[in-house]
C-alpha cells in the first residue's frame, strides 16, 4: 500500500512509519515540524533502509495537501498531527479546536478530492474521561474532560458522520491508552519538549540527570499501592496496531473504534521499579498531591482489537523501561 502518515516525525508516528516500511509498504509523511524533528524519519530511514517520502506542511494547509495527494495515489491515510498537551489545551481551547479539528477538516476535504476514502484515527483513551468500571470496553461513555479529549471526541463524532454518508469511507479510531518505549534499537524514542507532561519521559529524563527528582503526584489513590494506574503500551506495539487496522479495514460506509492497550494496569511505583530495574540505579522521588484531572485507575479490554483486527500487545512493562533507557542514556538531549 502507500500509505500517507501525519505527524510522521513525532513519536508515534515515527515508530508507525517505520513498521510501515519493515512491512514494504510506502509511505508519505506530512508534518510542520511544530513539535518534532525530522531527525526521527533520517533515523527511521536509516533503520528500514530506504526512506520515506517527506513533505514539511501543516494539515491545515489544504492546498498543500491537495499537490501531495495529487503526487502519487494514496490508499490509506493515518492521522496523527494534532496537538496534545492536556494543560495547554485548557489555557488555550481555541487552538486546540482550531488545530486538531481544522486540520481534520482539510485532510478530509484532500482525501475525498482524491477519492482515498481509508482513515485511521488517532484517538486517545482520553475520551473515557474518569471510568465508570475498568478494564474499559470501547462500549464506555465517552465524556472527556477537557478540551483536548474533546477535541478527539469530535473529531470521532466527525469521522463517524463522513462514514454514515455513503461516500464509501473506510473509518477506523484508534484510542490508545499511555504509549511509553522505545524501538529497540535505541535510534528513534519520545522526545517531548519542554518539561514532559508524561510518566515515563520525565523518569527517563530524571534518569538521565536532566532534572532532579520524579514528583509522584498522590499515593491516596484507591488502588493497591495508592498511586495511580494506567495502561501502558509499548510504542512498537502500538505501531504494529496500525498496521493491523490498515489491514483489516471496516467495511465502506463503516466506523470502527477499537482501544489499543495492554489490559494491565501498572501503578506509577511499579513503573519506578521497572525502571529501576532497566538502569540498576535508585530513582529520585518525592510524592507530592494529586495532580487536577487525574483519574485513579484507567486500563483496557483490548479483546476487540484481538478479535477484529488480530492484534495484541506482546511487549511488557520491562521491555518497554529497557527500551526507553536504551534511547535516552544514547540520545540524552533527544534529537537535538
Ligand atoms: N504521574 C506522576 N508524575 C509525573 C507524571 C505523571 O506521578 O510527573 C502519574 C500520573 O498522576 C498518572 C500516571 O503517572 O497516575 C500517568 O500519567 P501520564 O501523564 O503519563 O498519563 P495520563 O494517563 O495522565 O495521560 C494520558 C495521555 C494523555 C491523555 C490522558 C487521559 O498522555 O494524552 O492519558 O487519558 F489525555
Amino acid at each position: 500500500m502507500h500509505v500517507l502518515v501525519t505527524g510522521g516525525c513525532g513519536y508515534i508516528g515515527s515508530h508507525t512509519v517505520l513498521e510501515l516500511l519493515l512491512a514494504g509498504h510506502d509511505v508519505t509523511v506530512v508534518d510542520d515540524l511544530s513539535n518534532s524533528s525530522p531527525e526521527s524519519l533520517r533515523r527511521v530511514g536509516e533503520l528500514a533502509g530506504r526512506a520515506p517520502v517527506f513533505h514539511e506542511l501543516d494539515v491545515a494547509d489544504r492546498r498543500g495537501l491537495g499537490a501531495v495527494f495529487a503526487a502519487a495515489p494514496v490508499d490509506a491515510v493515518v492521522h496523527f498531527a494534532g496537538l496534545k498537551a492536556v494543560g495547554e489545551s485548557v489555557t488555550d481551547p481555541e487552538r486546540y479546536w482550531r488545530v486538531n479539528v481544522g486540520s481534520t477538516l482539510s485532510l478530509v476535504a484532500a482525501m475525498a478530492a482524491a477519492g482515498t476514502t481509508q482513515l485511521v484515527f488517532s484517538s486517545s483513551a482520553t475520551v473515557y474521561g474518569d471510568p465508570d468500571v475498568v478494564p474499559i470496553t470501547e462500549a464506555a461513555p465517552v465524556r472527556p474532560v477537557n478540551p483536548y479529549g474533546r477535541t478527539k471526541a469530535a473529531i470521532e463524532w466527525l469521522l463517524a458522520d463522513l462514514a454514515g454518508s455513503g461516500a464509501g469511507w473506510q473509518v477506523t479510531l484508534l484510542r490508545y491508552f499511555n504509549p511509553i518505549g522505545a524501538h529497540p534499537s535505541g535510534r528513534i524514542g519520545e522526545d517531548p519538549t519542554g518539561v514532559p507532561n508524561n510518566l515515563v519521559p520525565f523518569i527517563a529524563q530524571v534518569a538521565v540527570g536532566r532534572r532532579p527528582e520524579l514528583l509522584v503526584f498522590g499515593d491516596d489513590y484507591p488502588t493497591a499501592d495508592g498511586t495511580g494506574v494506567r495502561d501502558y503500551i509499548h510504542v512498537v506495539d502500538l505501531a504494529r496496531g496500525h498496521l493491523a487496522a490498515l489491514a483489516s479495514p471496516p467495511g465502506p460506509d463503516e466506523v470502527r473504534t477499537v482501544n489499543l492497550g495492554t489490559g494491565r494496569g501498572s501503578s506509577v511505583f511499579e513503573v519506578v521499579a521497572a525502571f529501576e530495574d532497566a538502569t540498576g540505579s535508585p530513582l529520585p522521588r518525592r510524592v507530592v498531591p494529586r495532580r487536577p484531572g487525574d483519574v485513579a485507575a484507567c486500563y483496557a479490554d483490548p479483546g476487540l482489537a484481538a478479535d477484529v483486527l488480530g492484534w495484541r500487545a506482546e511487549l511488557g512493562l520491562g521491555e518497554a523501561c529497557a527500551d526507553t533507557w536504551r534511547w535516552q542514556s544514547a540520545n540524552p538531549t533527544g534529537y537535538r
